[in-house]
């Protein structure tokens, strides 16, 4: 008897120093295993008497069950140990920044694209999008300038190689193009705005092969050209942050609005600084118009139901007036000095809510 509680005893100290899992389980397999100490008694109690298997059975079972008891818990113990070990050494501090001071700046192309989707998003717009390879018919057929025209030499387009059936591709010259493909696949009522790339064929201190601009499109049953107008006075007054823009609309021609009319602000040059709302001079800032009735029909909508309004709007000149940058060229040349001075913090966005528009 006093051998089985020595063993106990013994058996229970190793469980106890057993300092981790490998050598806890060293100690489970001398004990318990196939050729443990334990499994030994147990199979001797086979070759025993049955009076003798009667007092010493249950003894070596209840040995066994609380070496197991003890085993499992001491597995858990290290577990849970081992566990908070691991936590505390690939603890994460998430409150600290990922880099001390933010690298870079966002350019002012985007940051005017930001500011202008934040203006007409208040106004009801959603952004449509196009691609920058175009074909033939979005690009000019379907705005109203068919083959020969010569409002296309106004484009100095970038074509690609023709394909097999002579159809040649090109980079899109406007994003007007957005429009007819917004009509194409959208029912009216559609109130949209199509920011993005356009090249054309043309460079020096105010034009870049590649360029940007916003195209708006309104298309509805009663659309009018007040309605034009005050879309375009809330945004002028939104964009250059004053309570007053005197705007001029002035006569003009595209093939796919008629009428048409290009559009001016009023602003003052002082100091050789601009200021923008009232004074003797004007900008043109954008082109504009009533759609087209053929632009409706060749999309498939009657112009006698729809009509609509469209303007197109370059982005680079806003960026230019509104932030005084004065060469366009230096948009495009990555100098990391530039884009310092001119670049916006990531978190500068634009909060028209309170620069009113209304
Ligand atoms: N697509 C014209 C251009 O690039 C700009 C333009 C003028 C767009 C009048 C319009 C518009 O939607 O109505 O020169």
């Amino acid at each position: 008897m006093n051998e089985i509680r020595d063993l106990e005893q013994e058996l229970m100290a190793a469980v106890r120093a057993a300092g981790d899992l490998a050598a806890l389980e060293a100690v489970r397999v001398a004990a318990l295993g196939k050729k443990g100490r334990v499994s030994e008694l147990m199979k001797a109690l086979g070759g025993m008497s049955a009076e003798e298997r009667k007092t010493l059975g249950p003894l070596y079972n209840g040995l066994k069950d609380r070496l197991t008891d003890a085993i499992t818990q001491r597995r858990q113990a290290l577990e849970a140990a081992a566990l908070a070990a691991r936590l505390e050494a690939e603890r994460v501090d998430v409150t600290l920044p990922v880099r001390g001071e933010p690298q870079g700046s966002i350019h002012p192309v985007s940051q005017v694209m930001d500011e202008v989707i934040e203006i007409f998003a208040d106004m009801g717009f959603s952004v449509a999008e196009g691609p920058d390879i175009e074909d033939d018919f979005h690009n000019f057929a379907a705005l109203n300038f068919p083959p020969g025209h010569p409002a296309r030499e106004m484009h100095d387009t970038f074509y690609l190689e023709p394909n097999e059936a002579g159809e040649r591709k090109l980079l899109r010259t406007h994003t007007s193009p957005v429009q007819i493909r917004t009509m194409m696949k959208q029912k009216p009522p559609v109130r949209i705005i199509a920011p993005g790339r356009t090249y054309r064929c043309d460079s020096d201190a105010t034009h870049t092969p590649m360029f940007h601009q916003v195209e708006g499109l309104v298309i509805d049953r009663e659309t009018h050209m007040g309605h034009l107008k005050g879309c375009l006075e809330a945004f002028a007054r939104a964009f250059f942050e004053v309570e007053l823009v005197e705007m001029r609309f002035r006569p003009s021609y595209f093939p796919f609005t008629e009428p048409s009319a290009e559009v001016d602000i009023g602003c003052a040059f002082k100091e050789g600084e601009i200021a923008f709302g009232e004074g003797d001079d004007w900008l043109e800032i954008l082109g504009c118009g009533m759609v087209h009735p053929r632009v409706i029909a060749n999309v498939g909508l009657d112009p006698n139901e729809y009509q609509g309004f469209a303007f197109g709007c370059g982005i680079d000149r806003l960026a230019m007036l509104k932030y005084g940058i004065p060469d366009l060229r230096q948009f495009f040349y990555s100098d990391v000095r530039w884009l310092r001075h001119y670049g916006f913090s990531a978190l500068d966005i634009p909060a028209l809510g309170q620069r009113g528009v209304q």
